[in-house]
């Protein structure tokens, strides 16, 4: 049987004429055996807080509110808001959570039921809870982690977790920023409902050879006063793609070897490093060619990359090898890096003189003339420098000697006149030796 209904808020008490209209109302209400009051009051509001001049909006006697046993009913949370019996005025007993009572809907009221007796009444007051900003915007984690390939163009985006904030309005309006940094800027959810969620926008290419990881802060502020807010941290950890050559520390390597060196001797180690991660940075290498042709003169550690001797070297074939190396990593597809290895062979004095007598006249006649050339010699040796500098000698204290030509080669010269009735025949022993060290020498008799 509700005929009229009053309304007003807490705000408006003080103004007479408002309120002498009011408990008219009230008095029609009355007479019909019921009514209604609103009121309204902020949330966490202080123990005493004036809500309303409950008993005289309900156009009550003060003097009337105990014997007429007035009371008030409120279904469950009765003992936020009570009555001073003496002044009829309806205040704050305990804390009152906007979010507690009503959670996130926009609307949200306590209901109370004022009864009094001789005779029965039954009042209805509806007490407006209105939200304050007490909650700051929260995040559901307080670290976001992304992986974000450094493959990535600019322009991507990649999608955040927002923040939520259980007041309700423009102390629930949440705008974002985002720490100062070079690579990404903040894409801010629209209102409207397009697609558009909150979003990181990359704003320049990630390099994970420069910088691997990122860490960010996104604030989230809401529009109460003072605005309350709320952080995460944003974690960006930057995946690796194979972009990286390998690469060696140099691009040619300069070693000398003596061609005496035996198999497995170590020549030189080459070293490439990928700039990639794991797999994409680990380096295998191999002998691409060796020149000239030396296929299996040279071995090479695929892990290691070191070189070894595998073959027998001789410097009087050749006196340079050119290898190529090639490193390559183990990504998908892999990429390559190169490097020759010059080596320089050096001689050792691993060849023996060699002489060779020619012309001989033999045998000598008794009545030859010194001066008469008898044989010639030569002698020649395969090394270099001084291994294969030769000087020659003769057996002494015989009437011959050797006289040089041209550089090794020598005449063999009858120094002085002969008598068969004294010696009838000579051993003559030339010898060729080397300036090497130790020294090889080589004889020949005649
Ligand atoms: C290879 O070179 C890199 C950098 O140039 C160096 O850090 C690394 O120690 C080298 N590795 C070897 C085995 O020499
Ligand atoms: C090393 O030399 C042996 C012969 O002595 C040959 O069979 C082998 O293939 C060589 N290794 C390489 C890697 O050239």
């Amino acid at each position: 049987m509700l005929k009229s209904c009053a309304m007003f808020g807490s705000q408006r008490r003080g103004i007479f004429p408002q309120r002498l209209l009011m408990s008219l109302l009230l008095l029609s209400a009355w007479e019909a055996g019921s009514g209604q009051v609103r009121y309204s009051v902020p949330e966490e509001a202080k123990h005493g807080t004036f809500v309303g001049r409950i008993a005289q909006d309900l156009g009550l006697e003060l003097a009337d509110l105990v014997p007429r046993l007035f009371r008030v009913a409120s279904k469950g949370r009765g003992d936020l808001l009570e009555v001073n019996l003496q002044n009829g005025i309806l205040f704050v007993n305990s804390r009152i959570d906007r979010e507690e009572l009503c959670g996130r809907s926009a609307e949200c009221s306590l209901h109370l039921e004022v009864i009094v007796d001789r005779p029965l009444q039954v009042f209805h007051v509806e007490v407006e809870v209105k939200d304050i900003n007490d909650n700051a915007p929260l995040f559901s984690l307080s670290e976001q982690k992304l992986l974000i390939s450094e493959s990535k163009q600019p322009d991507s985006h990649f999608p955040l977790e927002g923040a939520s904030d259980e007041d309700i309005g423009e102390n629930a309006q949440l705008t974002y920023r985002l720490s100062q940094n070079e690579y990404f800027s903040l894409e801010l959810p629209t209102n409207s409902k397009s697609s558009k969620r909150l979003s990181l926008t990359l704003k320049k290419s990630l390099d994970r050879e420069k910088i691997p990881e990122l860490n960010l802060l996104l604030t989230a502020v809401d529009g109460g006063k003072p605005a309350l807010t709320g952080t995460v941290q944003l974690f960006v950890v930057v995946l690796d793609i194979n972009d990286n050559d390998p690469e060696f520390d140099q691009s040619e390597y300069k070693v000398r070897l003596m061609e005496n060196a035996v198999k497995e001797t170590f020549v030189i180690k080459v070293n490439a490093t990928d700039r990639d991660e794991g797999t994409n940075g680990q380096v295998a290498y191999s002998l691409r060619s060796i020149k000239p042709d030396g296929k299996n003169l040279f071995t090479l550690n695929e892990n290691s990359g070191e070189v070894r001797v595998n073959g027998t070297l001789d410097y009087e074939e050749n006196k340079f090898y050119e290898i190529q190396v090639q490193a390559t990593d183990k990504g998908t597809p892999p990429m390559a890096g190169h490097c020759t290895v010059w080596i320089e062979i050096l001689d050792a004095n691993d060849n023996a003189p060699e002489i060779a007598v020619t012309s001989l006249s033999f045998p000598v006649r008794e009545d030859t003339e010194p001066s008469t050339v008898i044989a010639l010699i030569s002698v020649s040796d395969r090394d270099s420098g001084a291994n294969g500098q030769l000087t020659c000698s003769l057996t002494p204290n015989v009437p011959f000697k050797l006289v040089s030509t041209f550089k090794n080669y020598y005449s063999l010269v009858l120094d002085s006149a002969l008598d068969r009735e004294s010696v009838s025949n000579y051993a003559l022993v030339v010898t060729a030796r080397d300036g090497g060290s130790p020294p090889l020498s080589a004889t020949a008799s005649v």
